[in-house]
C-alpha cells in the first residue's frame, strides 16, 4: 500500500460486531486499490488555494468511499454485471448480491460520517457544512446517481447526444467536480473561485469518462483490472460508439487542454494540479 492508501484506509470502520460481514465487504472493495484520483484532485485543489491543514483528509477519504460504493453498485448483475474490479472479484461475486448492495449503501453513508470528522479536527464549521452539502448534492440525484439513472434507463437505446453528455457530466463528472470544489471550499476559496474550479473539473470529468470508454475497448483485463468489452456487452452508447475512436481520443485531449488552460487563469502554483490533469489524459488504467 502507498502512504496515501494507508492514510485513506485509516478512516475505514474496523471489522467486528454483528455487522462484521458488511464491514469486511466495504473494506475489501476499498482496499483493493484504484488510482485514488478523487482524493488526489481534492488534495491538490486544497493546496492550490493555500490549504495546509490535516482537516482535508476526512473529505479525501469520504470521496474515495463514495466512489468505491458507486463501483460496487455499478458492477452488480442488475447494472453492468461485471465480475472483476481493481484486479479482484467484484463485491457481489465475493460476498453475494445482498451484501454488495448493503456494502455500497454502507460506504456511501459512512462517507458523510467521515467527512463530518473535519469538525473535530478544527475545520471551520461553515466550510465543512458547505463542503458536505456540495458532496451530497453531486453524489445524489443531482449528480452521480442521476447520471447512473440515465445511463441505465437509456441502455440498449439510441441515446441523443445531449443526453449522452448529461450522463457523462453526472455519472462521472459530478464526483470529480465535488472532489475539486470541496477542496476549494475547505481551503476558503471564494464563490467565483469555486465556480472556476467547477468548470475546470467538468472538463476533467468529460475527458475522464471518454478515456474510460477508450480503455474498455483498447486495453487488457490485466492492465485495467476490470473486464474489457463491458460497454459492448451491455449495449451501451458511448462517445466511442457515437464519434468513433479517433474523435473520442481528440476529445479527451481537447477537454484536458481546456481544463489546464482554465486552471492557468487561477492565481497560485497551478502546476501540480495541471500535471495531475495531464497525467489522466493518456492513463493506461
Ligand atoms: C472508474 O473510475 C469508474 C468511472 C467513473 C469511469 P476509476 O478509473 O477512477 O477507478 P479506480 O478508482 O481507479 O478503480
Ligand atoms: C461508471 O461508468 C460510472 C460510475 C459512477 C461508477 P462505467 O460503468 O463505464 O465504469 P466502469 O467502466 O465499470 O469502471
Ligand atoms: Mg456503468
Ligand atoms: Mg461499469
Ligand atoms: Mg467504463
Amino acid at each position: 500500500m502507498t502512504e496515501l492508501d494507508e492514510r485513506l484506509a485509516s478512516f475505514l470502520p474496523a471489522e467486528g460486531g454483528q455487522q462484521d460481514i458488511v464491514i469486511r465487504a466495504m473494506r475489501d472493495a476499498f482496499l483493493a486499490g484504484g488510482k485514488r484520483v478523487r482524493p488526489r484532485l481534492c488534495w491538490e485543489t486544497y493546496r492550490l488555494f493555500g490549504g495546509t491543514g490535516e482537516e482535508i483528509w476526512p473529505m479525501m477519504a469520504a470521496l474515495e468511499m463514495i466512489h468505491t460504493s458507486s463501483l460496487i453498485h455499478d458492477d452488480l448483475p442488475a447494472m453492468d454485471n461485471d465480475r472483476l474490479r481493481r484486479g479482484r472479484p467484484t463485491t457481489w461475486v465475493s460476498f453475494g448480491e445482498d451484501m454488495a448492495i448493503l456494502a455500497g449503501d454502507g460506504l456511501m453513508i459512512y462517507a458523510f460520517e467521515t467527512a463530518a470528522r473535519a469538525l473535530s479536527m478544527g475545520a471551520p464549521a461553515d466550510r465543512v457544512s458547505a463542503a458536505m452539502a456540495e458532496l451530497a448534492r453531486r453524489t445524489g440525484i443531482f449528480g452521480m446517481i442521476g447520471g447512473q439513472t440515465a445511463d441505465v434507463a437509456w441502455t440498449g437505446k439510441p441515446v441523443p447526444r445531449e443526453t449522452l453528455e448529461f450522463i457523462y457530466r453526472e455519472k462521472t463528472g459530478a464526483l470529480l467536480e465535488a472532489s475539486m470544489v470541496t477542496g476549494a471550499i475547505l481551503a476558503g476559496a471564494d464563490e467565483a473561485q469555486q465556480e472556476a474550479v467547477r468548470r475546470i473539473a467538468s472538463c476533467v470529468g468529460m475527458a475522464f469518462q471518454i478515456r474510460d470508454d477508450l480503455l474498455d475497448i483498447e486495453s487488457t483485463e490485466e492492465e485495467l483490472g476490470k473486464p474489457i468489452g463491458s460497454d459492448e456487452r451491455n449495449q451501451k452508447t458511448t462517445f466511442v460508439t457515437v464519434y468513433g475512436e479517433e474523435k473520442a481520443r481528440e476529445l479527451v485531449r481537447s477537454y484536458s487542454e481546456e481544463a489546464v488552460a482554465l486552471l492557468g487563469t487561477l492565481p497560485g502554483d497551478t502546476e501540480p494540479l495541471a500535471r495531475l490533469i495531464r497525467s489522466l489524459m493518456d492513463r493506461k488504467n
